[in-house]
């Protein structure tokens, strides 16, 4: 299709109207020109195809559909190419649904634990969540249906979530918000991105020429359309003009209207909205010329798969005694009413009308298992009796598992949660099996961290997350040991709260959320605090044992602009085949700007036979090494030694090696008389300039006076106080001071050679 001659032929009124809606889930459609609606749906772990009443709530039933896990899940798998091949199973679904883009992945980056949308994301780690996203969408659009990466940008909360403005530093938003968006959008080249309905340092994102042109296309090439979050519209037409593409849902033409009068008025260029309206049918037209309607949908098969992942996503947190796995002849109490009726998906836009789901009871019907629910989720509440029962139960049997986690009230798009706590009723119930049977395990179903203040109590906790409607089975699986866990954490499970670094500001004041703990989000910040935390980021157990030797780094020194090889080998140490995530963090061991300790920069997940090893290699460029530097707003490297790490998480690290990394960027520098000594003799030029008022300079600081003074000057002036106070001197002090230059001529002339103007 000839695009750009479809929209040479469409009138001022069609072109505005193709930038908006249909309704809630159709672009609109040219007939004039033969042009067809297309349809998008929710999703993105399954379909949300809403075929009769539309709402973006989730609150009106969509078809039949298979719910995979949610990303909360899929995160920690920390497997991509397993997460592709959910994409591409959705990729078909989408081509029998005749849906040309799904509304998805969702990238967020977890600022803090009380987000009410933290389970559709996937990390508090950009580079993981920017793996997974690209894993993701190359999965869906490999069948020939878009994505639309969202929501872009810095959309952490849901408190005030259409108004209030995020407030972060450059720096903050580079490294931290923005690097899951520019991985995909590189890699992936997803076909459309959603922007957010928040506003970002003042301007919403829906009007942000800086986020949608700048940055997003101009910098990192994107060549598909942006769509709007569903109602995230305040000015249409700086919209158009700022590379907002299309408008979901409908305006009701009034925004339309207001595109026209705007043209009509010379305050926008009429070529701004042919340019949108090319982005959004080439889109349309990527997806009719490769429609594929009769693609099958086998939704037996997919939910054997969903199955499969949601047991590759599970995170063992604790196993004392090797309780797990349990013995399949040994009789076992499963408590709680998850057992029966998982929560296995959270509320709002993802949430997936499941054709079939299977409870753990269910998939453990042939097994020795009884059940007792001990809570009532409804009522959230366990009465004496049901506890007593409860308690019972875990008495009689060899081991008991209670199946708690948040009920779907306590998470949800649309508001964040208000504490990290687990419901009451569960955590007594938790306590009164564990006094029963000293053989209790914890299974949770949950999107996001929770305190655990019985974590003394119970032998072992099983983090299943919101795995998706097959999550029962492999509950089933993992418990009895037909699956060995191989999950790690894709967040920091903190002790409380309050130890979180968002927790002063989260949620913000008025409509102005400061994100002020800057780059350090989840371990970034509890490592450079050195906090103790419940559970650390990377981590997860696995019923096998593995051991880290080898590392081989692929030189002592780079230049910023080479490629280091850095390899290292993992054993299975145990008896049983397994899983485990080979993690490698990079930190910089000493940095003019304030940076983590270590940030993650490569992972592979490897499978292993008992006694089995495997060498992995990982390739770290420039980006690995650099932080966002504010004055050049480019990636820069400085140069020194950097800390290179390997292991199975952010705190068991047991490999590692130094590489120095030479910077091929000078800095521009510009002195003036503010300038201090310090700043100065830091940067060789300068300092050789420098080199013979140094020597007056020195003389001023009293060297000779203090050596021959009484002791009590030499008491009053240490060396130390010598050196601060030469050191932290701007020019123009040294120059009232009786050192440095000593005229402002003089001054003028060291400024010029000192900033190669002489
Ligand atoms: C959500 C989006 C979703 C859209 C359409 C919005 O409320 O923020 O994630 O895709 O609705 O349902």
């Amino acid at each position: 299709m000839d695009i750009k001659a479809l929209v040479s032929q469409m009138t001022l009124e069609e072109k505005a109207g193709l930038l908006s809606g249909d309704d809630f889930w159709h672009t609109k459609a040219v007939e004039r020109l033969g042009v067809p609606r297309t349809m998008v749906s929710d999703g993105p772990h399954g379909l949300r195809k809403q075929d009769e009443a539309a709402d973006h709530l989730g609150i009106n039933d969509s078809i039949k559909a298979v719910c995979y896990p949610a990303a909360c899940a899929t995160a920690a798998s920390f497997d991509p190419d397993m997460i592709r091949e959910m994409g591409e199973a959705i990729g078909d679904s989408c081509q029998h649904e005749k849906l040309s883009v799904v509304l998805g992945p969702a990238v967020n980056i977890k600022r803090s634990p009380l987000c009410g949308r933290n389970f559709e994301y996937f990390s508090e780690d950009p580079y993981l969540a920017g793996a997974m996203a690209t894993a993701i969408i190359q999965g869906i659009q490999s069948r020939n249906v878009g994505t639309s990466i969202k929501h872009f940008a810095l959309n952490s909360q849901e408190h005030r979530r259409m108004s209030s403005s995020s407030d972060a530093d450059e720096r903050t938003i580079r490294e931290i918000y923005f690097p899951a968006f520019e991985q995909a959008v590189k890699e992936a080249k997803p076909w459309t991105v959603m922007c957010s309905y928040n506003r970002i340092n003042g301007v919403y994102a829906s009007e942000n020429p800086w986020l949608l042109t700048d940055v997003l296309r101009k910098e990192w090439g994107f060549d598909g359309y942006v769509v709007s979050d569903w109602g995230a519209v305040s000015d249409r037409v700086a919209g158009v003009a700022a590379g907002l593409d299309l408008e979901m849902p409908a305006s009701g033409g009034v925004n339309d209207r207001k595109i026209v009068e705007a043209v009509k008025a010379g305050k926008l260029d009429e070529k701004l909205v042919d340019q949108a309206c090319e982005r959004i049918l080439k889109i349309v037209y990527r997806y009719l010329e490769n429609a594929k309607p009769d693609t099958p949908w086998d939704k037996e098969a997919q939910h054997a798969q969903a199955a499969w992942i949601a047991a590759e996503c599970m995170v063992l947190l604790k196993n004392e005694d090797n309780i797990l796995p349990l013995n399949k002849t040994d009789e076992v109490a499963f408590i709680g009413e998850f057992a029966q009726k998982p929560r296995f998906q959270g509320g709002g836009s993802s949430h997936i009308n499941c054709f079939k789901t299977t409870s753990a009871v269910e998939a453990a019907k042939d097994l020795k298992v009884t059940y007792t629910p001990g809570y009532s989720v409804a009522k959230d509440e366990a009465t004496k009796e049901m506890i007593a029962e409860a308690a019972a139960a875990a008495k009689k049997a060899k081991a008991a598992v209670v199946f708690a986690g948040l009920p779907d009230s306590y998470e949800s798009e649309g508001y964040d949660r208000s504490h990290m706590r687990m419901p009451e009723c569960q955590n007594r119930l938790i306590e009164a099996v564990a006094d029963a049977n000293p053989n209790t395990v914890v299974v949770l179903y949950n999107g996001a961290p929770v305190e655990m203040p019985w974590i003394g109590r119970v032998k072992a906790v099983l983090e299943a997350y919101l795995g998706g409607q097959a999550v029962g089975e492999a509950t089933v699986r993992v418990l009895f040991g037909d699956v060995n866990p191989c999950g790690k954490l894709p967040e920091t499970f903190p002790l409380k709260l309050e130890d979180n670094p968002s927790y002063l500001y989260y949620g913000g004041e008025g409509n102005v959320a400061e994100y002020r703990e800057g780059v350090f989000v989840g371990y970034r910040y509890y490592d450079k605090k050195k906090l103790d935390v419940l559970f650390p980021f990377g981590y997860g157990l696995s019923y096998t044992t593995f051991a880290f030797s080898g590392l081989k780094i692929s030189a002592e020194t780079i230049r910023d602009t080479d490629t280091l090889t850095v390899k290292a080998t993992v054993k299975n140490t145990g008896s049983r085949a397994g899983k485990t995530v080979v993690q490698l963090y990079v930190g910089d061991v000493e940095s003019t700007p304030i940076r983590p300790v270590r940030e993650l920069k490569g992972f592979v997940k490897v499978g292993l036979q008992p006694g089995e090893s495997k060498e992995v290699a990982f390739t770290l460029d420039k980006r690995a090494f650099a932080y966002w530097n504010q004055q050049i707003h480019d990636w820069h490297v400085e140069t020194g030694d950097f800390t290179i790490e390997v292991g199975d998480s952010s705190r068991n690290l047991p490999l590692k090696g130094t590489v120095k990394v030479e910077s091929t960027v000078e800095l521009p520098r510009h002195y003036t008389p503010d300038s201090i000594y310090l700043d100065i003799m830091a940067d060789p030029k300068a300092a050789s300039i420098m080199k013979e008022f140094m020597k007056k300079t020195m003389e001023i600081f009293g060297h000779e006076e203090r050596d021959s003074g009484s002791e009590a000057a030499k008491e009053a002036v240490t060396e130390d106080m010598t050196l601060a106070m030469m050191q932290y001197m701007p020019l123009r002090g040294a120059m009232s001071f009786g050192g440095g230059p000593d005229s402002d001529k003089q001054m003028r002339e060291l400024l010029k050679q000192l900033n190669g103007e002489a």
